[in-house]
């Protein structure tokens, strides 16, 4: 079974003994190995010491923030339910008894010392759902206005082409809340989920759920197309490193009432953060097709060379991670593991003055990460609250490609990923990148088209620009969405004290 190999695979390569920095031995089994993957070419977490000095001088107080907001796309394996309250005084009555001795902070998740850190258990509630936890008044008015729509009332400005590809739970806005399930083992998530469930009773009901995991090897930590992805992700002042050339962003830009997040809330949001929760649906064959299709001919290269450069161009980055603005013409495996060097660019040529960023011979200006974050590309600095960014802590879904999927080209069984955006304000991040850079064609520049990978135009077929480094000779115009939205829901993440005084009384 492959989520055995993949138990094996970190405890045999990244097992250390524990020094936590609590000694006092825990009741449950004790634990040597962290829970989450920490591959190659990732900003490593903090040891809990060390954040817990950080985050104290930053004023941020990691025991109240939930686990999964800060840590990034670690999580081998991850169960994400989504549930409907049937009983609001029974289901308050069980979400501080039950469910919140179970919500892992940040501060737990980083220490594997704990009981806590077997499985990280998080919750997130919907607009509709505060409203069935009686939270009303000045204090339901999160101020957000995704948020309070639903995100089956975003699919415009998003560009979904309708919501005939959505999940049918999603359609609506009967979901109240996400119950989210990370562990390094489906066991572990399975037993946390019927012990939580026998004690919730019917207070609640399932409406729906979806089962991520990790890639088998070699392909931990890569998404369905192939590519490393979890990278670059921003930290905020007082948690982690900074790797060269990560983003550090004022604390409330992701977490809600921090600095930097100058939004009128009501008390009890503060240190929470809005969770955006989509299905992506990835054609991986059609998605080779189309590079096996169209080869980037260029001398020296061969077809396949080519079409694996066609690839990287759309993301901006090798399957390895490498960047392609420091490794233009071929991958370089070295450069995609080593953290100190992944990052640490910009897509503006040395000395190239800020006006003239035509250049795209090395990073088209329609990559997925150029796109989703233009670095030096708008000439501000990148902590400047115009920047828009978001932490992703999302999971792949679905299986490997078979090998009748692979010689018809042709998806039979759904994979993707589920999409995870953790942000203090849904309009200025994920809504803002899907809509404003992704989807549009006059991003920096007139005439670049979308977002190869996720841009969306309601199900038009997409110009996109700027793929062929030979000049701009070669246009391309996307028939198919190699990402396909089928929908997903719009939370927020309260802080464990807001579940404790506000959301369960
Ligand atoms: C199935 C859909 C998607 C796939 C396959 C995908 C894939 C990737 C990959 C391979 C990377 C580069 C690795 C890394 O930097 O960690 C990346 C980065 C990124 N993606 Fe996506 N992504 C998807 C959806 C989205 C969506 C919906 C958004 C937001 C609207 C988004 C925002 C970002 C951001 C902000 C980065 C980091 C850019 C940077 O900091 O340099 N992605 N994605
Ligand atoms: C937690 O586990 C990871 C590897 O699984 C290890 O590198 C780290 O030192 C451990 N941390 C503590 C506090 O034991
Ligand atoms: C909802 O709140 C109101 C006013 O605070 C209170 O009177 C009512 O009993 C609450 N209902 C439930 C089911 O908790
Ligand atoms: C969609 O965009 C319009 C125009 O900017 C805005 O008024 C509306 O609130 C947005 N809808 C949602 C659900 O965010
Ligand atoms: C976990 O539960 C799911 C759904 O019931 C089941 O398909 C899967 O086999 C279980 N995994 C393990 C390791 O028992
Ligand atoms: C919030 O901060 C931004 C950036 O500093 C500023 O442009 C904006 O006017 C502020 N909004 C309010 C309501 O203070
Ligand atoms: C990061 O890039 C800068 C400029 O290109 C370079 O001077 C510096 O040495 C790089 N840092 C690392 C750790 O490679
Ligand atoms: C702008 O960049 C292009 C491509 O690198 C270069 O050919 C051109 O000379 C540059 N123009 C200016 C004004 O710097
Ligand atoms: C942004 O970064 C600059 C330079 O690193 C720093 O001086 C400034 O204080 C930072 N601003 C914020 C809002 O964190
Ligand atoms: C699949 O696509 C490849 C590349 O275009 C092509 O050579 C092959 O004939 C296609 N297979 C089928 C069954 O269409
Ligand atoms: C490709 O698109 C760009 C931007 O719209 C345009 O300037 C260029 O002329 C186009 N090239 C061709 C060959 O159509």
């Amino acid at each position: 079974m492959k989520l055995h190999t993949l138990a094996t695979f970190i405890s045999l390569g990244l097992g250390v003994s524990a020094t936590g920095i609590h000694d006092a031995i825990s009741p449950h089994a004790k634990r040597a190995t962290s829970i989450l993957f920490n591959p190659p070419g990732f900003p490593p977490l903090p040891s809990p010491g060390e954040a817990q000095t950080k985050s104290a001088a930053a004023g941020l107080n990691l025991n109240d923030i939930q686990g999964d907001i800060l840590i990034g796309m670690r999580k081998p394996v991850e169960l994400f339910f989504f549930f409907g309250i049937s009983n609001t005084a029974a289901f308050k009555s069980k979400l501080k008894r039950e469910i919140l001795p179970l919500v892992t902070s940040t501060l737990q998740i980083l220490n594997n010392d704990t009981a806590a850190a077997s499985t990280l258990v998080n919750i997130a509630f919907s607009h509709t759902g505060l409203v069935a936890l009686n939270v009303t008044g000045d204090a339901n008015n999160l101020n957000d206005p995704p948020f309070a729509a639903g995100q089956v009332n975003d699919v415009k400005n998003l560009s979904d082409p309708g919501t005939t590809n959505w999940v049918p739970q999603f359609v609506g806005t009967n979901i109240h809340g996400v119950i989210l399930f990370g562990s390094d083992t489906e066991d572990s998530i399975n037993s946390t989920l019927a012990s939580l469930q026998s004690k919730l009773g019917n207070s609640i009901s399932e409406i729906y759920s979806l089962r991520g995991a990790m890639r088998p090897p070699p392909n931990m930590g890569h998404e369905h197309f192939g590519f490393l992805d979890g990278i670059s992700n921003p930290t905020i002042n007082g948690f982690q490193g900074p790797k060269p050339g990560q983003a550090v962003v004022p604390a409330g830009e992701i977490i809600v009432g921090q600095h930097g997040d100058n939004v009128t809330r009501p008390a009890w949001a503060k240190d929470g953060s809005f969770l955006v929760f989509r299905q992506l649906k990835q054609l991986v064959p059609e998605f080779n097709k189309f590079l096996a299709d169209n080869p980037i001919v260029e001398p020296g290269l061969t077809q396949e060379q080519g079409s694996d450069l066609l690839g990287a161009r759309m993301v901006g980055r090798w399957k390895s991670g490498a960047p392609v603005v420091l490794s233009p013409m071929f991958d370089d495996p070295a450069l995609g593991a080593d953290d100190n060097r992944n990052n640490n660019f910009t897509f503006a040529e040395p000395g190239q003055s800020q006006s003239n960023l035509t250049d795209q011979s090395k990073c088209p200006l329609s990559a997925h990460i150029r796109k989703t974050r233009p670095r030096a590309d708008l000439g501000l600095p990148e902590n400047s609250t115009s920047f828009h960014h978001i932490v992703r802590a999302g999971i792949p879904y679905g299986p490997e490609v078979t090998p009748d999927e692979t010689s018809s080209n042709t998806t039979e069984i759904e994979r993707g990923l589920a999409f995870v955006a953790y942000q203090s304000n849904i309009m200025n991040g994920f809504q803002f990148l899907q809509e404003f850079w992704a989807n549009n064609q006059k991003f920096i520049q007139r005439g670049v088209g979308f977002d190869p990978i996720i841009g969306a135009a309601g199900g038009a077929e997409r110009p996109v620009n700027g793929l062929d480094p030979t000049g701009p000779v070669r246009n391309f115009t996307l028939s198919t969405d190699f990402v396909v939205s089928r929908g997903g829901e719009y939370f927020f993440a309260p802080s464990l004290s807001a579940i404790a005084h506000t959301l369960s009384v």
